[in-house]
């Protein structure tokens, strides 16, 4: 395993975090709480003690699993999840209102089962809050020791400006981010740049393409969100071009004897030195491969023809 250091926190991160929306268990088809259980243990038997989460994922069920099977360890580990989607009724918004995240904030801490978050994200920004009241908010929750460490997700280069005075506040932020995904490459250089935080990706798998077992004619039941076409790593001309993505990972993954989603994993690790590689993860046996990422690396020219490939 490799670690990097994010601010405020006691301890380093590990390279790879466990994504916790599949232990939601709602929106990507099949889980078995049983396997996801298995799962975040087996993660920290391979060395992984970073742990992501948010409170929409299936309305709170993934903080309490993670909180639940993560109990004994909660020193051990880094646990961080996110405030900001609000679902009311049926609807959904984003609110980064004081209130909002003192009651969030609460809540969450009461499904983790634990009396502070290592590292508290904004989902999203919700353009009525001012970013100065939101992160004045969020420093007084760490004050307090609620919180040890401030994330953002989903930013881009316009936001720098409100958030450059908070930088050294700052540890982290998680942006879409795989070889199936490079349209913000120079966004996330240019936001870790300047506020000198860790880039920490989602959607590394590319939701499951760059793991190679899917094929052209992938489909899904309508209880998985990648049924839909606006997950469009699985659909046209996006999925071809995958594809061709995929057989190339093939033949390096052949050579060194590993995963293929560990290659898709290596190739973030080094064309991001500092960053966070997240994945969702279902089962031990899925988290097993994608450490694997971390028992060989590759070569200059296997790095361009991917970097080519996924142009
Ligand atoms: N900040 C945000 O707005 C945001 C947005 C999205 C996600 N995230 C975070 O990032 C995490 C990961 O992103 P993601 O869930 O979108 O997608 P991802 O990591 O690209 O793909 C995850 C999916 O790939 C499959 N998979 C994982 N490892 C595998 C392996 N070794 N072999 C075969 N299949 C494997 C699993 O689904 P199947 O087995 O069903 O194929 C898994 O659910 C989330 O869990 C969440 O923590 C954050």
């Amino acid at each position: 395993m490799e670690f990097v250091q994010l601010k405020g926190l006691a301890q380093k991160a590990s390279r790879l975090c466990m994504g916790g929306c599949p232990a939601g268990e709602y929106g990507w088809g099949h889980v078995s709480r049983q396997e996801v259980e298995a799962a975040i243990l087996h993660a920290v038997d391979l060395g992984v003690n970073f742990f992501d989460t948010a409170d929409t994922y299936g309305l709170g069920r993934s903080e309490e699993t993670l909180g639940e099977v993560l109990r004994g360890r909660r020193e051990k580990v880094i646990l961080a999840t996110k405030f900001g989607v609000r679902m009311e009724q049926g609807r959904t918004f984003y609110d980064n209102s004081p209130t909002y995240i003192d009651s969030a904030l609460k809540a969450s801490l009461a499904r983790m089962r634990t009396d502070y978050i290592d590292l508290y994200q904004v989902h999203y920004l919700d353009g009525v809050t001012p970013i100065s009241q939101m992160m004045e908010t969020l420093l007084k929750h760490k004050r307090q020791g609620a919180i040890r460490g401030i994330g953002l997700s989903n930013i881009n280069p316009a936001d720098l400006p409100a958030f450059k005075p908070y930088a050294s506040e700052l540890a982290g932020f998680q942006n879409h981010y795989s070889l199936a995904h490079r349209n913000d490459e120079v966004s996330i250089l240019q936001i870790a740049e300047t506020l000198d935080i860790i880039p920490m990706t989602w959607g590394s798998l590319g939701q499951g393409i760059l793991t190679g077992k899917y094929g052209k004619n992938v489909s899904f039941e309508s209880d998985d969100r990648r049924s839909r076409p606006v997950y469009d790593n699985f659909y046209g001309e996006k999925l071809e071009k995958n594809l061709r993505i995929v057989e190339t990972m093939e033949s390096m993954a052949e050579k060194y004897k590993v995963p293929v989603s560990s290659v898709a994993i290596r190739w973030i690790l080094e064309t991001l030195p500092h960053s966070v590689v997240i994945t969702g993860v279902k089962s031990p046996g899925q988290i097993e491969d994608n450490a694997k990422a971390f028992s060989f690396a590759l070569s200059p020219e296997e790095r361009a023809e991917l970097n080519i490939r996924s142009r």
